[in-house]
């Protein structure tokens, strides 16, 4: 049965309790969910997220989901990547992580982005039109050239594909200092 939420950007009131639910979607056994967290952080301090690309999902006041959608570099074009994408551990299978993608998508197509990367479970991001961007020639080096979990979504197929390494937003900043 889905679960009804409402979908909105992320406020700075709301930060401690999107951590909070990054953290628990993502301890699933040996797992604490760090490292995401970490992630989500810099992309905040950062200030690099996409423009309305950093959703939360509420049901009954509570935040129960939320994706993060910012900007990384392909061949030094400005390429959105979203991680991550996570759903309160109590509320997951219930549709929220679709319509958390579902929204996030939208409003990245609209701002005529070509495309969107991300690192995920196949099976799962297929349904939304994720393929394998190992055959576009974009690779994400840290999980190995071809990997199948590295993933592109196109939104202009007319539109040409850059091809390279992919480095995420977190990943620039790092790598720009000294
Ligand atoms: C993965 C995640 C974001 C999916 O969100 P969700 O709200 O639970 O998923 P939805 O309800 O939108 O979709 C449910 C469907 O996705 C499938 N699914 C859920 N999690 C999956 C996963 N990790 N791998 C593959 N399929 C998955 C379910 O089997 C279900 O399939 P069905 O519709 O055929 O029954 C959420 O489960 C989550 O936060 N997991 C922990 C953190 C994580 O793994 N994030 C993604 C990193 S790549």
């Amino acid at each position: 049965m889905p679960l009804e939420v409402l979908i909105r950007t992320v406020t700075e009131a709301d930060k401690s309790e999107v951590l909070a639910v990054v953290r628990d979607a993502f301890s699933v056994g040996n797992a604490d969910g760090r490292e995401e967290v970490e992630i989500v952080e810099s992309i905040w301090s950062l200030d690099c997220q996409v423009p309305a690309g950093d959703l939360v999902a509420l049901s009954g006041g509570e935040i129960v989901g939320h994706i993060l959608a910012s900007l990384g570099s392909l061949s030094g074009v400005v390429i959105p990547g979203i991680a991550p994408l996570s759903v309160r551990s109590d509320c997951q299978r219930q549709g929220v992580g679709s319509a958390l993608m579902a929204t996030a998508l939208r409003h990245l197509e609209v701002q005529q982005f070509p495309f969107v990367v991300l690192l995920g479970n196949p099976t799962y991001y297929g349904r939304f039109g994720f393929r394998a961007s190992g055959p576009w020639g974009i690779h994400y080096l840290p999980v190995g050239m071809n990997n199948p979990h590295f993933q592109l979504l196109q939104f202009d197929e007319d539109c040409e594909v850059l091809t390279g390494e992919y480095v995420y937003s977190w990943e620039v900043q790092a790598n720009a200092q000294p």
